[in-house]
């Protein structure tokens, strides 16, 4: 993970860094750091923590220099301490790193050999080291920067800065994503073209195994074999105002609230008088879908799967991408890959992309940003349209993800002669009415709020769904042990029996997931079983469902009815407040939970 920057710029770079690292933190908040070079003198400041403890340091020991690098981290090797912080520095060279070295071992035995003294735990020392090493032996700054990329193995992006010189930035990318951003008489370095918008709208992206020798005047790119490299120069169409938090007290509450209107806006994008839009997709060609995604993203394709197979009938794999992606999986030539990504950065996700690319008829992505490295890489890309998402946990990002993804599934079916016009109109319908029940179900937040307060003494938390509200259950998991810390675990209602009912006595509260649809019966046969032995339930239904249980469980939350089919994309909604209530009530922090980063650039 971690967000690299750099400036050749006009004026003072310290201040421009910085808010280019605060549209950056999203990669990982451990530590920040930057260094600039100034009247042909390297230096830097580093803090641990939030990036807001950098700007307190640099108003009491500013930084001049209109030439930098500068970086958000998130931990790999070694703590997230002072000297642990980018940028890393040995003699004149200074240099910041997102990814992994996986020699560094190897190259820190090395240069011990030979000499060298270690301040720091990371794998990036050994790069400064080995660069200052090649230019102590006399080579230039580009060579020895050249000379030592050339020795690494593993997934990084790179960027040097050198002792004096004001007019020169050296990077690579192999592996972890990286970009150019053009300026008049300026230039710039970014992870991320999101980091870039607010100083310029004219990027180049680097390619796998590309060099820039970066001079204000322009960059001079190479590819892996040194080849020179011709690589467009693209105009982006990214906001370079800075999102707040509109009123509400954290983005994840300001994010779970905008989910009526992203929906909205998602489905508006989509529908045409002629049916559903997806130019290049048509299903009829397509035999089975291989669906790969992370987390969050890899619930929505389960959730999906059910919709594929049951509206569509086309069959679909499933698979988490770190799995995926070095089991070397058969794929049939008829098959379209679908990889599902809010930040469309996420290593494992790329690489299990790229190992389909020849593999299957048809790339296709659900991504969020559009200007990413899984859009730019697939055949179609579908774009989501949730807006930035902020809070670490996602929530608006996955119910735009499951509004395409059912989309899709009705293009799908229709496409594969499975659902004539009066049936699609029938569920466009049911589409079409998310936003209003969505409405009705921000309303709980109340009621949501009472629960979580004792909710947040348990040690456990068990969810429980069937269909697909099962992968609802393990969405509800994952976003309340991420963001309250405590431990929650998400099954399929019919498992309970064969072992986790081990778990429930009266210190376990269990949330059921239960629309009333047509396992609704036996969902609430395994939550009296739940009960029999203590568990405390959480119901949440709508009015029938709640209804029909009868007494007896702990609590209920009444949400209203919606077609079974449709119930995750509602059903999200309870479970994203419920996490979000207990944090509060634990005091955890929100939008930056401790240990995770927005972005997973690494594997
Ligand atoms: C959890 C969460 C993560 C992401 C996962 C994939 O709230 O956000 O589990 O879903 O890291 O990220 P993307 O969708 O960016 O590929």
């Amino acid at each position: 993970m971690c967000g690299i920057i750099g400036v050749l710029g006009e004026h003072e770079a310290a201040p421009l860094m910085v808010e280019a690292l605060k549209r950056l933190e999203y990669r990982g908040y451990d530590s920040a750091g930057i260094a600039t070079v100034h009247q042909g003198r390297l230096d830097r400041r580093r803090a641990v923590g939030k990036l807001v403890n950098l700007s307190d340091l640099l108003v009491h020991e500013p930084l001049a220099g209109k030439a930098g690098i500068g970086h958000t981290r998130w931990a790999t090797h070694g703590a997230p301490t002072v000297a642990n912080a980018h940028p890393h520095r040995a003699g004149g060279v200074a240099v910041v790193h997102n990814g992994i070295i996986e020699n560094f071992r190897e190259l820190r035995e090395e240069l011990t050999a030979q000499g060298a003294a270690f301040h720091t735990e990371t794998d990036t020392e050994t790069v400064v080291l080995l660069t200052e090493r090649h230019m102590a032996e006399g080579m230039t700054p580009a060579e020895a920067a050249e000379a030592t990329i050339r020795r690494l193995t593993g997934a990084f992006a790179l960027c040097f800065l050198f002792d004096g010189e004001e007019d020169l930035l050296i990077c690579a990318r192999q592996g972890s994503p990286l970009a150019i951003g053009h300026g008049e008489g300026e230039m710039f370095v970014g992870s991320d073209a999101i980091a870039l918008a607010p100083l310029t709208d004219r990027i180049t992206y680097l390619e796998e195994g590309d060099r820039a020798v970066i001079t204000r005047s322009g960059a001079e790119i190479f590819d892996a074999a040194g080849r020179r490299a011709n690589r467009a120069v693209t105009q982006i169409q990214i906001g370079a105002a800075r999102i707040d938090k509109a009123g509400h007290k954290h983005f994840m509450a300001k994010e779970i609230a905008e989910q009526p209107g992203v929906i909205g806006a998602a489905l508006d994008h989509y529908l045409t008088d002629a049916g559903i839009a997806m130019p290049g997709l048509d299903f009829a060609e397509c035999d089975r879908l291989v669906m790969v995604a992370c987390g969050t993203a890899s619930y929505a394709c389960m959730v999906a799967k059910y919709w594929f197979e049951q509206l569509a009938g086309l069959p679909v794999d499933v698979d988490i991408a770190s799995e995926f992606r070095y089991r070397e999986p058969p794929l049939s030539p008829g098959s379209w890959s679908v990889f599902v990504s809010q930040s469309g950065e996420t290593a494992d996700t790329l690489a299990a992309l790229r190992y389909t690319r020849d593999r299957v008829a048809k790339v296709v992505s659900v991504v969020n940003v559009a200007t990413s490295s899984i859009a730019r890489e697939s055949d179609v890309a579908l774009p989501i349209l949730a807006g930035v998402e902020v809070s670490v946990a996602s929530t608006k990002g996955f119910t735009c993800q499951l509004t395409v993804l059912a989309l899709m599934a009705l293009k799908a079916a229709v496409d594969r002669g499975r659902m004539d016009a009066g049936q699609l109109a029938a569920h466009l319908g049911h589409l079409r009415s998310l936003p209003g029940l969505m409405n009705h179900a921000l309303l709980l937040s109340n009621d949501v709020a009472r629960i979580a307060a004792d909710l947040a003494e348990a040690q456990d938390i068990l969810f429980l769904g069937r269909g697909p509200m099962y992968p609802l259950a393990l969405e509800g998991a994952l976003k309340l042990k991420e963001i309250s810390y405590i431990h929650a675990e998400g099954y399929a209602s019919g498992e309970l029996k064969h072992g986790p009912i081990a778990l429930i006595d009266q210190h376990v509260p269990v949330v059921v997931l239960a629309p009333r649809d047509a396992l609704y019966e036996k969902t609430v046969s395994n939550m009296q079983e739940v009960m029999a032995r203590h568990g405390k339930v959480l119901l949440i239904s709508d009015a029938e469902g709640v209804e029909e249980a009868g007494g007896g469980v702990w609590r209920s939350l009444t949400l209203p009815r919606i077609e079974p089919w449709l119930a995750p994309v509602l059903y999200a909604l309870p479970a994203q407040m419920l996490a979000y209530h207990t944090a509060i009530a634990k005091g955890t922090d929100v939008d930056q939970p401790r240990n995770l980063a927005k972005s997973v650039t690494v594997e």
